[in-house]
């Protein structure tokens, strides 16, 4: 049975966009007057409205001018975690800096005391309530790590939450292991601790299929280049996919990363120009988090010079109780567009297409035959209005692998 849904006064397909580089406004490949058919959860044709009615078993008519494109992809959260850290915030406006407050036993630290504190039904309905908003803003993939467990039954905890939450929202949420976000305070030795991570806890990730993304903090502070490596090369050899917190404050995580052979470096506020240049000589997706910049008053990461090196450029928000509180993934992207003159298809593919090859995904971001059908239409009569009304007007419409969920 095929659905065709429409009018659309605008379709931003993205069809053929490249995966990597600069974009410019062509790349959007608009449709006007356009209507989709579709079949069960996947798209099976674009084109224009009038066209593709003789095709459809039913129509699905939209009322009134819309803008529609592809769900959007938030390939970077830490959405499942206890309490708040309002306390950090004050500390940082009199002066501290994020990194004090971490190696004086705060920040992550007291994220986690306050997750390890909440029951893993606690965590589940607070990852339910964060997907469902990022869903009725069109977030339709939600990557949510873990991190603030860090021990074994810990961080198993957050990923059942995670993992039931998945079950009850919607929204696809992709579960990262964020075991070495920092050294717990119970061990004294980084290496010990990687190490107990990757023999007790790597083997139960996959027999309980929690997930198949093993994550790193390469920082000060966190874990230093040498033992990043070894921990990802022995992630990388168990068969995980790897991402990386990389660059954060300072350089160094980057290398590492694309040594490794990961999907992605994440963060990227302190690249260097050489790494800038073997990120875009490599096949891992440069992601920034302007949402951090944000939320710590830092600069942006370098997203201009990351494309017009030719990286592959995702931008994500972060969300987390420390750095990266607000989560609103259209404004950021609003925001970070204007200061680093990004054109609106990199925008764009930012959040969907180039969002999803971080997380290995091919299947999703286009308008285009095959893709899933997740999709968000904007009232708007004009692509240009989303990104200049900076990310305050959120689609109006939403549907999930074929299936309406708002509007
Ligand atoms: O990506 N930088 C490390 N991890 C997170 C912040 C986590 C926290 O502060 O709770 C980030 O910014
Ligand atoms: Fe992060």
């Amino acid at each position: 049975m095929k659905r065709l849904i429409g009018p659309f006064k605008e379709i931003i397909t993205m069809s053929e966009a490249p995966l990597k580089g600069a974009l410019a406004e062509d790349a959007l490949g608009l449709i006007s007057k356009g209507g989709i058919l579709i079949e069960d959860d996947l798209i099976v044709k674009v084109g224009a409205f009038s066209d593709l009615k003789n095709e459809a078993n039913s129509i699905d008519r939209i009322k009134g001018d819309h803008v529609l494109m592809a769900g959007l992809i938030d390939s970077h959260t830490h959405i499942c975690f206890g309490g708040s850290r309002a306390g950090d915030y004050a500390q940082r406006v009199a002066g501290k800096t994020y990194q004090e407050i971490l190696k004086n036993g705060g920040g992550i630290h007291d994220s986690v005391s306050k997750t390890r504190a909440a029951s893993e039904e606690d965590l589940t309905d607070l990852v339910k309530a964060r997907s469902k908003r990022h869903l009725e803003e069109g977030v339709t993939t939600i990557e949510v790590k873990s991190g603030y467990g860090l021990s074994v039954a810990e961080e198993l905890k957050m990923l059942h939450a995670i993992q039931s939450a998945n079950e009850k929202v919607p929204a696809d949420l992709i579960s990262t292991c964020l075991a070495a976000h920092v050294c717990p305070k119970e061990f004294d030795n980084h290496e010990t601790y990687l190490e107990h991570i990757a023999t007790k806890l790597f083997p139960e990730l996959k027999t309980k299929n929690l997930t198949n993304r093993i994550d790193i903090f390469t920082e000060d502070g966190a874990f230093d280049p040498i033992l990043s490596a070894k921990y990802l090369t022995q992630a990388k050899a168990d068969g995980f996919d790897l991402t990386v917190h990389a660059d954060q404050f300072t350089p160094g995580g980057t290398a590492v990363a694309i040594s490794a052979g990961a999907v992605s470096a994440d963060h990227l506020e302190a690249i260097s120009d050489a790494d800038i240049a073997l990120l875009a000589a490599s096949e891992t997706v440069a992601t920034v988090l302007p949402g951090a910049s944000l939320g710590l008053g830092m600069h942006y990461s370098p997203a201009r010079k990351l494309l017009d090196a030719g990286c592959c450029l995702a931008i994500a928000t972060d969300w987390n109780p420390g750095s990266a509180p607000m989560g609103d993934l259209l404004i950021q992207t609003a925001l970070i567009g204007s200061a680093e003159k990004l054109s609106i298809s990199e925008c764009i593919a930012s959040i969907t297409f180039r969002a999803a090859k971080a997380l290995n995904l091919s299947d999703r971001g286009r308008i285009k035959l095959g893709q899933l059908a997740d999709l968000i239409a904007f009232p708007v009569s004009d692509h240009r209005e989303i990104f200049y009304q900076q990310g305050k007007i959120k689609p109006n419409k939403i549907w999930k692998r074929g299936v309406q969920v708002v509007g």
